[in-house]
């Protein structure tokens, strides 16, 4: 009974290591929250100019969502595993160690996604993928890959579990984007890499 509990908070305790603003701190590049748009994700680290740290910070942030996930997945189940997950994700966004004030959530929630359901992950990762190559934008690729992937759960999968935790991740990656998605409105969201980027 006490499982899906332990699953939570363990899950947010992994999620809410932030290797954006431990790797480039290492680095010596100073603050993240201080560069581009503040955001401590993988995508704010490439506007240093350091590809290497931002893939780096990327592996680290999809990987503490892959690991809590697959981790309470083998101890319990399947349903704690998801909750692993989904707390990781809620752990990267309002981390305990920065006074609640995280990141947006997205690299988490692909290593969740791909850790609960693969093709649900594939898919919402090429998503990512294939619009970033399009339009050139880390956000925007970011929410159409939000709605791709509950619907490769519910759809293609037949994974209705690994969907609903795809529809609640969205929605709270949705919501951390609102800075994001007013840019977009105003055509202001600056392309992948571009280091010219008002704080949010
Ligand atoms: O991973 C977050 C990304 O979608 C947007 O990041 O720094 O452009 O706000 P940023």
């Amino acid at each position: 009974l006490m499982s899906l509990q332990v699953a939570t908070v363990c899950g947010y305790l992994l999620g809410s290591i932030p290797f954006g603003l431990v790797l480039t701190r290492m680095a010596g590049l100073g603050d993240i929250r201080q560069i581009g748009s503040g955001n401590i994700g993988a995508t704010n680290v490439l506007r240093t100019g350091r590809k290497g740290l931002a893939f780096l910070t990327l592996i680290g942030d999809a990987g503490k969502g892959a690991f809590a996930a697959l981790l309470f997945t083998h101890l319990y189940g399947a349903e704690q595993g998801i909750f692993a997950g989904g707390a990781a994700v809620i752990g990267h966004m309002f981390p305990i160690w920065l006074r609640f004030k995280g990141g947006k959530g997205v690299a988490t929630t692909l290593g969740t996604l791909a850790a609960v359901n693969w093709i649900m992950g594939l898919c919402a990762a090429l998503t990512w993928l294939v619009m970033a190559l399009i339009f050139r934008i880390s956000s925007l690729s970011a929410l159409i890959a939000m709605i791709a992937a509950p619907l490769a759960a519910f759809f293609i999968a037949n994974d209705p579990g690994a969907g609903w935790l795809g529809v609640f991740l969205a929605v709270i990656v949705w919501l951390a984007h609102h800075a994001n998605i007013k840019r977009l409105i105003r055509g202001e969201e600056p392309k992948i890499g571009q280091k010219k980027k008002q704080a949010d």
